[in-house]
């Protein structure tokens, strides 16, 4: 069996019938080779446990199970050391019941060899895309990003290069992401982008700093570039946006969210970038709670292109929230960019806003998670 060769400790410590991957028609089923080892060793197991990745075997699966097949990732715990890109998934159901920890360690490594998602030049951990894709978790399936160092690591500076987003939905339709826990993701907890009928249900998000470092850019989730995106059941406590519809994001649909700490339900940033429209249209949030935010219902706009229309708030609750509505069009924390003051607009560009402005500053009396 292929997996003989790539872990050949392995096989001369588990009995074949705990091997990692079990492969029954088209059902890939995996266990974590952490458990694995830990049942037959007892001495030495912190040290060996840190070094084991189970990202080859879970890249396995999703090689040989990804089409017309299922995805078990029973219980127990799957350390995660390197990029996954699992983007040419068909007709494929992804069951998880364990925790995936991404490791701390090589932060140098994911900043490296995290995927371009293109919007504002971010990175991802892990891409899925395809046709016709379900990922449940249960209830039980728990992503740990270990965010607080990357919260370190960033120390306050906004969107740290490579700093990844935890899951992205790239090129994805007709997807469902149901039931899954995050705690301390390492940057966004999920983003949409380029993609079409996209469900994400009973979600748990929490990713605060601890050290009273920023947990900014700690998003529940950002679509981009998407359209028919249905979220509904979820619970978001983070450092920055909860649910955030970007530029070219149709027909999206919220209820059923209770967002702390964050910016709760948020249309933007777009038009950031000044030669190029961004497009938003029939959005409805309802149904939302926003907990010490600062803000519940937000439009936020750079001086770019584009629209944003048929956009309903409803049944919005409140409770210790900076500016419960709140429409900025100029949202940017320096805008534009600085110049020499022989250079300073408006002699050399037309200056649409100025961010230096308090009343529209992106950071203006930010009540949100540290
Ligand atoms: C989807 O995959 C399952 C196997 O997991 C298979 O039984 C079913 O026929 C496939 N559906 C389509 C439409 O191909
Ligand atoms: C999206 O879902 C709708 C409604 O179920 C369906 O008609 C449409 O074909 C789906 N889009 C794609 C690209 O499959
Ligand atoms: C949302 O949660 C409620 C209450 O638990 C449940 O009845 C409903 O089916 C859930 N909705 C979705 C879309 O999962
Ligand atoms: C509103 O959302 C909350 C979760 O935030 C849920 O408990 C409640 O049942 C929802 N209410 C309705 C009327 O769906
Ligand atoms: C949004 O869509 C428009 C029209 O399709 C396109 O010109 C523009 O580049 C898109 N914007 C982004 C940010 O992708
Ligand atoms: C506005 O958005 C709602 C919800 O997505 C949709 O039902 C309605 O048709 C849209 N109205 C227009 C005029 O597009």
């Amino acid at each position: 069996m292929r997996f003989s060769t790539l872990f050949p400790v392995l096989s001369t410590v588990v009995l074949p019938s705990s091997a990692a991957l079990v492969k029954e028609g088209s059902r890939c089923v995996v266990s974590p080779i952490s458990a694995a080892v830990a049942s037959s060793e007892e001495g030495g197991l912190v040290a060996r446990q840190s070094q084991v990745d189970d990202t080859p075997q879970i890249l396995e699966a999703f090689s040989q199970c990804g089409q017309d097949g299922t995805i078990i990732l029973q219980e127990g715990t799957y350390h995660i050391r390197q990029v996954m890109d699992t983007t040419n998934l068909r007709n494929v159901s992804i069951e998880i019941y364990g925790t995936l920890v991404w490791s701390a360690d090589n932060l140098d490594y994911w900043r490296r060899a995290s995927f371009d998602v293109v919007y504002a030049g971010r990175q991802t951990a892990w891409r899925i895309g395809g046709r016709d894709i379900t990922m449940r978790g249960f209830g039980k399936a728990l992503f740990d990003g270990n965010g607080q160092a990357w919260i370190d690591l960033a120390n306050g500076a906004s969107n740290l290069n490579g700093r990844p987003i935890s899951l992205t939905v790239w090129y994805g339709t007709n997807v469902l992401i149901d039931g899954i826990t995050w705690r301390m993701a390492q940057f966004w907890h999920t983003f949409v982008a380029h993609s079409e009928n996209v469900t994400m249900t009973n979600l748990d998000m929490y990713t605060l700093s601890s050290n009273g470092r920023s947990s900014q850019n700690t998003d529940g989730t950002d679509t981009w570039n998407s359209k028919n995106i249905f979220i509904a059941n979820w619970t978001v406590t983070c450092g920055d946006d909860c649910i955030a519809v970007k530029g070219n994001s149709t027909n999206v649909h919220v209820k059923n969210v209770a967002c702390t700490e964050s910016g709760a339900t948020v249309i933007g940033s777009i038009g950031s970038n000044a030669w190029q429209p961004d497009y938003v249209e029939n959005v409805v949030f309802e149904n939302i709670t926003a907990k010490h935010s600062s803000n519940a219902a937000w439009i936020k706009t750079y001086p770019g292109t584009g629209y944003v229309r048929n956009v309903t708030f409803r049944n919005i609750h409140f409770e210790d929230v900076n500016q419960p509505i709140y429409l900025s069009s100029c949202i940017c924390t320096s805008w534009p960019p600085p110049f020499p003051p022989f250079l300073s607009p408006p002699f050399f560009l037309p200056q649409t806003c100025n961010c230096n402005n308090n009343n529209n500053n992106n950071n203006n009396n930010r009540k949100r998670g540290n």
